[in-house]
């Protein structure tokens, strides 16, 4: 029996889980607060609030799923990419924590955690399948060709799609997080209100690009001197026309991928995963296709534990365990082959 510790702390959420066998026993995730008042992560309020949070976070994912320190066989921490305060938190908690109870630690990359969350639910996607990861920091195109076999498709130039929505929330007015913002707004929106553009849609590439499509927005923001406040409605149509001018390209280049490479599974990973419009629209896209979709259940979408403590397990049962002077890596890469 193998039951596994996996701790995230690379942002500003503050997460653990355990998991035994494959099988998650609990998540629990704090989004910190303290962000709120500024419009966006502060990376040294992140770090305090890691420090505060990380003791009775892990004590509770301990107590739900019923499970004493002294039955963990492992603990996973991320070691990277993120914010380095916030990754040290975590990242010494961890290699602390495991050292005390004499188990092994394994360092875990935060976007190969996001790309695995798919098999932490059943069902599970079958090899080999093309993955989507949006998030925050990133938006990575992967080919899965087998565990621990990726390749690079494509990424963004610029931009990542989540931090697209960040940003063109704040130009709304629409608050913080953004991304959620959007996602309630462009439900009572017209998406066909402006005709943004779509970057990169018809090229042949991989690539993603989201700056010119959010400079759109500020310039439309612009031209009819928008003022948040001034009309509810202009926000919510210019918030749905953006969203589905993201969604159009991501999904597009997702099943050209799928079907470049012959794959029967897609997926998409990561917080920007969470938005209804992506997520109604990949299943239909895959019907149509007679593929298989495959997104996280919402809690495992936006950063958390149980997809750590997955790669733990993973990385454990072949045999990989870290060194104990592992230290975090804020620019981490994503251990990829080119396709
Ligand atoms: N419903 C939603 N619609 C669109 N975007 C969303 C939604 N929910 C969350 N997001 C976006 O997801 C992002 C957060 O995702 P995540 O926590 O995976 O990113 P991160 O960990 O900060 O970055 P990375 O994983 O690249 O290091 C934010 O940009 C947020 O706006
Ligand atoms: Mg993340």
């Amino acid at each position: 029996m193998i039951t596994l510790l996996g701790i995230e702390s690379s942002c500003d959420e503050t997460s653990a889980a355990v998991l035994r066998d494959g099988t998650l026993l609990s998540n629990v995730t704090v989004s910190q607060m303290a962000h709120i008042a500024h419009g966006g992560v502060v990376p040294e309020l992140a770090s305090r609030a890691h420090q505060q949070l990380i003791v009775p976070i892990v004590e509770e994912a301990l107590k739900q799923a019923g499970v004493t320190r002294s039955e963990l066989s492992a603990v996973a921490a991320v070691y990277g990419p993120g914010l380095i305060g916030s990754l040290l938190v975590g990242l010494s908690f961890g290699k602390a924590f495991a050292a005390g109870l004499g188990i092994p630690f394994i360092g875990v990359n935060h976007m190969e955690a996001h790309l695995l969350s798919h098999f932490i639910d059943e069902p599970r996607p079958e090899y080999p399948f093309v993955n989507l990861t949006v998030s925050g920091g990133h938006t990575q195109l992967v080919l899965v060709r087998g565990t621990f076999d990726y390749a690079l498709l494509g990424e963004t130039r610029d931009d990542a799609a989540g931090e697209a929505f960040d940003k063109v929330a704040k130009m709304l007015g629409a608050g913080y997080p953004g991304g959620p913002a959007i996602d309630r707004l462009a439900a009572e929106g017209n998406p066909r209100f402006v005709s943004f553009p779509r970057p990169a849609l018809d090229d042949d590439s991989f690539e993603f690009s989201f700056s010119g499509l959010k400079t759109s927005v500020l310039y439309y923001l612009r031209k009819v001197g928008y003022r948040p406040g001034d009309s509810p409605q202009l926000m919510r149509d210019v918030a749905a026309s953006f969203q589905t001018a993201v969604v159009d390209v991501l999904l597009a280049k997702l099943m050209r991928a799928a079907e470049r490479f012959g794959v029967r599974d897609v997926a998409v990973a990561g917080g920007v995963s969470a938005n209804s419009e992506l997520r109604r629209r990949l299943q239909m896209e895959a019907t149509i296709r007679h593929l298989r979709a495959h997104i996280p259940r919402f809690d495992l979408c936006t950063d958390n534990g149980a997809m750590v403590a997955l790669v733990g397990y993973e990385h454990l049962r072949a045999g990989r365990t870290s060194p104990d002077d592992l230290t975090a890596h804020p620019d981490l890469q994503f251990a990829v082959s080119r396709a």
